[in-house]
């Protein structure tokens, strides 16, 4: 039997909870994804019995077989979404059910077991609701990570019988240490993120262990964030490490690389329908690495910026690659960009109106 949402949680709140100062020191500088709150909630998965023993508790390690499955073959995927201190005081969440969605079918993907939508938005407003002292107002947010891993002791090689889905949460500051206003990418020419029939549209740990080698050499050239090219043809700009890409040009319409092997962003979807409200034509098709220094170069294309749960709306300055640099528009961002990375933050923050009903106060 599946759980019902709202009524099994067990709730033991923790015994190691920091005090308020400390937990006023820990917030005064929390980057991203350094510091922990004091509880998560988990969730335990048995073939044949369903999802089970809801539990909100202390944050925890876990014990776990040196023969657990996901230590073996990955089977693991995630999600990132943010709680919000808005100006009233009350908390609020934006488009969560999305995150749910892209969970189920990332855990169809790699062939692990669904949690029912109800059941995941409960999970993470159990955290947020026990943790709500740890949610920064302001610029700042409270960064929730949702994950499920395979957790039977079995070597075999085929989809775990057991799972365990964990809530975990993150104060967070700016993602781009210092808050940058523009990031600086470097274009991979070895390495690709995601083919055709692969797991790119999926949030699965692999995706980003595969990245990191790219994700390397992008900070080894002096750049903030690696940007993919098509495993294919090694010619379409696919996506950065952990963000979706935007290219607005001069005559103000704006082009986005169309889903099929990259992440389908919640940022970039609503992205994509607050353009279009302010009247941008807006275009979801394939636009070459060379076609993106050309524009640059000439200056057709004025301004590029990335955008996602952790990194919002940052504008893009610098492209490295070893064929060369090259800078969009004045290097610093623009005024297309700072609109929407303002209308989008207002709307998460409940400073903008939300025609769309995007946020869920809680
Ligand atoms: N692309 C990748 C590879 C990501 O890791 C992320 C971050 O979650 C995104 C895009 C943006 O997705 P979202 O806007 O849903 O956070
Ligand atoms: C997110 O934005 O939630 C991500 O998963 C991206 C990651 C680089 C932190």
């Amino acid at each position: 039997m599946d759980v019902q949402p709202s009524s099994r949680f067990t709730v033991t709140p923790s015994q190691k909870a920091v005090t308020a100062n400390e937990r006023a020191t820990l917030l005064a500088d929390p980057g991203f994804g350094r510091i922990f709150t004091d509880h998560m909630v988990t969730i335990r998965y048995t073939e044949g019995q369903g999802w089970h023993s809801p539990a909100v508790g202390a944050r925890e390690p876990f014990m776990l077989d040196p023969a657990c499955a996901v230590l073996h073959y990955a089977q693991e995927i995630f999600e990132g979404m943010k709680a919000y201190r808005l100006e009233d005081g009350s908390i609020a969440m934006f488009r969560p059910e999305e995150n749910a969605r892209r969970f189920a079918q990332s855990a169809e993907r790699m062939a692990m077991p669904v949690v029912p939508e109800e059941l995941f938005l409960e999970a993470v407003e159990q955290l947020v609701a026990i943790d709500a002292d740890w949610i920064l107002g302001g610029e700042g947010s409270l960064y929730l990570r949702p994950f499920m891993f395979a957790s039977e002791a079995f070597l075999g090689v085929r989809p775990s019988n057991e799972y365990i889905f964990c809530v975990i949460a993150s104060p967070a500051g700016a993602y781009f240490k210092g808050g940058k206003k523009a990031v600086t990418l470097w274009v991979s020419e070895h390495y690709t993120r995601a083919a055709r029939g692969g797991t790119g549209t999926a949030k699965c740990g692999g995706n980003y262990a595969a990245s990191l080698v790219a994700q390397k050499e992008a900070i080894g050239h002096g750049c903030d964030q690696v940007v993919f090219l098509d495993a294919a043809e090694n010619k379409w700009v696919e996506e950065l490490g952990g963000m979706n890409i935007f290219f607005v040009m001069e005559d103000g319409s704006i082009i986005t690389p169309p889903l099929g092997t990259i992440l389908p962003g919640i940022t970039r979807n609503s992205i994509l329908s607050l353009a279009r409200a302010r009247g941008h034509e807006v275009r979801e098709e394939l636009y070459s690495f060379a076609q993106w220094r050309a524009d640059a170069s000439s200056g057709k294309m004025r301004e590029a910026f990335a955008c996602g749960t952790a990194a919002v709306v940052t504008a893009i300055g610098t492209v490295k690659s070893v064929d060369g640099d090259f800078t969009i528009g004045n290097g610093d961002g623009g005024i297309v960009t700072e609109a929407l990375r303002a209308e989008l933050t207002g709307i998460q923050r409940g400073t903008v109106a939300d025609p769309a009903g995007w946020v869920r106060t809680l």
